[in-house]
């Protein structure tokens, strides 16, 4: 299930966060690589200690944090502290999969990573190339959105970063690790969710057969979620 949020971060907060990891210190992306991705990777990291990756990866996770859909989506139990990339003058990241279990350094979170996120924050027009390639079984899906839109895909697809031809494509990406482990069954609460919403838009949230299916939601949840 690939979902696109949209507007997570207005131009204005796109701005702020542009400004905020200029000014960080970047370094080469395989930072955080496994052996055989770091064989394909090549761009720039915000060095994940830095002020400024914490100081915009808060911003992020603030931003996470008041945004419904996302929440419907990847149903979170730990998401992993934001990075940040940037790819300029035929950078690119071949095909490869995202490590299942993240670890961070100098500290003891550990998650698995059931979901992938990529933020956007450059527009398009800043730069030709830089599609998120996603492979899955219905096909290969190419995404490049506007600056404060995000993606959210499963971890277990293989993807890649298509080379940037001009200009520079610059991101935030990180994992969750959803209280619901099964993407099928993350996907079911999801389309349950969002149904039981438009349902109650049109009957209100005291109409029985809303709050029978608010129910049911929750019931499927208490049953899969690992919390
Ligand atoms: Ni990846």
């Amino acid at each position: 299930m690939m979902i696109e949020i949209a507007g997570l971060f207005d131009v204005a907060g796109v701005a702020r966060l542009r400004t905020i990891i200029d000014a960080g210190v970047w370094i080469d992306g395989n930072a955080t690589s496994g052996p055989q991705a770091a064989l394909a990777k090549r761009n720039e990291q915000l060095s994940a200690g830095c002020p400024a990756a914490r100081e915009a990866g808060d911003l992020v996770l603030e931003a996470l944090g008041r945004t419904p859909l996302f929440v419907a989506a990847s149903l979170p139990a730990k998401v992993f502290p934001p990075l940040f990339n940037r790819y300029a003058a035929g950078q690119a990241f071949g095909t490869h999969i995202d490590n299942a279990v993240r670890m961070m350094r100098g500290t003891d979170l550990r998650l698995r990573s059931d979901i992938s996120e990529t933020l956007f924050l450059a527009d398009p027009d800043e730069y030709d190339g830089g599609e998120l390639i996603v492979e899955d079984s219905y096909g290969t899906q190419s995404v490049k959105l506007p600056a404060g839109h995000m993606i959210v895909y499963p971890a277990s697809n293989l993807h890649r970063v298509a080379p940037v031809t001009r200009g520079t494509r610059v991101a935030s990406f990180f994992w969750i690790q959803s209280m619901v482990r099964d993407g099928e069954a993350r996907r079911h609460l999801f389309e349950l969710d969002q149904a039981v919403q438009t349902l109650a838009a049109e009957k209100g949230n005291d109409d029985r057969t809303v709050i029978q299916l608010t129910g049911l939601y929750h019931n499927l949840l208490r049953r899969w979620a690992e919390v």
